[in-house]
């Protein structure tokens, strides 16, 4: 399962990737936003600095909502690097631009994905990701782990290539319930990611560990 940082903050992207485990970079106009990224040229400067800053797939998602807009912004973005994968959201005029980008092999990522009629057409025109909101289903009271287990089961059925990229991921379980459903990738959060590592049996255990070493080597 390929692991991807659900952020556009520069710090957080370089501490994942010093762990060694990061696969790539997901970004939206609102966690953008969020690190005060403002205007054209500030935005793609930012994106650069994210591919500088990884080595594999950096989503960056289009603003436009018609397909010639998506289309021109896509292939723009697309240009800036080879690690950029096009985001473009689950509506009519996506889906016709997903398949534009798929014949002219630029990486896609649909997003904004809650169902798994949406999960078929958006394979059926070509995505290379998929990114259902799993955490954002369970806000509702749906299940956005359901959601993956229905989506696994159709792309396994016909062999659709589109990854799975669970996405809106809260909280460590989310990973695990996805790596065991079988999500190609998940987009988390870095408290996410870095909960996995914790354990109190393991610090309390290395603890000991040290101990024992400081007493017989004292
Ligand atoms: C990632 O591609 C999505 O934009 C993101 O995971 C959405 O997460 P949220 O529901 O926490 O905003």
């Amino acid at each position: 399962m390929k692991f991807f940082i659900d952020t556009a903050n520069l710090e957080q992207i370089k501490e994942a990737q010093e762990l060694g485990i990061l696969d790539g970079v997901t970004t939206n106009p609102s966690l953008m936003a969020k690190e005060g990224i403002s205007g054209h040229e500030n935005i793609i400067n930012h994106y650069k600095k994210i591919c500088d800053i990884v080595d594999g797939d950096v989503s960056a998602e289009v603003i436009s909502t018609d397909f010639e807009g998506i289309v021109k912004e896509g292939e723009f973005l697309a240009s800036l690097n080879p690690q950029i994968v096009v985001k473009v959201p689950m509506i009519s005029e996506g889906i016709k631009a997903i398949k534009y980008f798929s014949e002219k092999k630029i990486k896609t990522n649909c997003t904004l994905v809650f169902s798994a009629g949406q999960a078929l057409i958006a394979a059926k025109a070509g995505a290379t990701y998929l990114s259902p909101f799993i955490g954002r289903l369970d806000d509702i009271s749906s299940d956005g782990l359901t959601l993956i287990s229905e989506i696994r089961e159709i792309y396994d059925n016909y062999n659709f290539e589109t990854q799975i990229l669970a996405a809106s991921v809260r909280h460590t379980m989310h990973i695990i319930d996805c790596a065991k459903i079988g999500a190609d990738v998940v987009t988390t959060p870095l408290s996410a990611i870095k909960g996995l590592l914790n354990h109190p049996l393991t610090d309390s255990g290395l603890k000991k560990f040290l101990e024992d070493h400081k007493k017989s080597n004292s």
